[in-house]
């Protein structure tokens, strides 16, 4: 493979585990951009949703892939999303969203249809990207992949707060069976599975705290890219 000047590290693993908050402070500490490849597998399912598409139709749906008029702006703290000139940051956040996004993810051509969208954050000076494919897929010449991993249970916690402090009320018991079937689903898929690739870095987080998951995975960065 021929080496492409703009680093990327790939932050990978299941929903709730906690890529988000991690791939956000790698690109801050290194002044890198982010892509949470995930919003773009929601946006493609609300827009299936505004659009009345039939979840069948993987044709439709890679078409509305292809052609999604988003906007992603803000600051790494408080990105904000726009579809069709409709803010929907927190829109898309909703396990609604979240579960016909890990459906419409199964579908090759939708896969196929926001590679190159994907790609196109790669941005100089670097770029940390979150998702379940970015260092075995997207971005297989990554300098750094991070697999992150945790129990069900801490998963599920994590994601419940996350959206506790958004304002997005859920009942426990529901997320944690939602997320268990969402992650089972993105595992077993034909395409794309998610599984650590040979190279990437395994770190079980459960029972960290978020400092001591960032401590951790800087430590692996800092390796990789040779940072002091
Ligand atoms: O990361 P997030 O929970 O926002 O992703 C929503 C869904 O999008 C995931 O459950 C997964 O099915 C899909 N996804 C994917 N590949 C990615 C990112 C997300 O298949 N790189």
């Amino acid at each position: 493979m021929i080496d492409h000047p703009i680093p990327v590290v790939a932050v990978d693993g299941p929903s709730g585990v906690g890529k988000g908050t991690l791939g956000r402070a790698l690109a801050s500490r290194l002044g890198w951009h982010f892509l949470d490849s995930g919003a773009l597998y929601r946006l493609t399912a609300l827009a299936s949703i505004k659009r009345d598409l039939d979840l069948e139709d993987s044709a439709g749906i890679a078409s509305l892939a292809e052609n999604l008029a988003v906007r992603f702006n803000g600051s790494l703290a408080d990105q904000r999303i726009w579809l069709d000139d409709e803010e929907v940051s927190l829109t898309i956040r909703s396990e609604t969203c979240g579960n016909i996004a890990s459906k419409i993810a199964v579908m090759p051509r939708v896969r196929r249809a926001l590679l190159q969208r994907q790609r196109d954050f790669r941005q100089p000076p670097g770029l940390v990207a979150d998702g379940r494919d970015m260092g075995s897929v997207v971005f297989p010449d990554a300098l750094v992949k991070i697999f992150l991993t945790a129990s069900p249970e801490a998963c599920a916690i994590r994601r419940y707060n996350q959206l506790k402090e958004k304002g997005i009320d859920v009942s426990l018991a529901d997320l944690t069976r939602e997320i268990a079937e969402r992650n089972e689903r993105d595992a077993r898929r034909l395409i794309a599975p998610l599984e650590p690739t040979v190279d990437a870095e395994v770190l079980d987080t459960t029972g960290l705290n978020i400092e001591q998951v960032r401590e951790r995975a800087l430590l692996i960065v800092s390796k990789r890219l040779h940072l002091n």
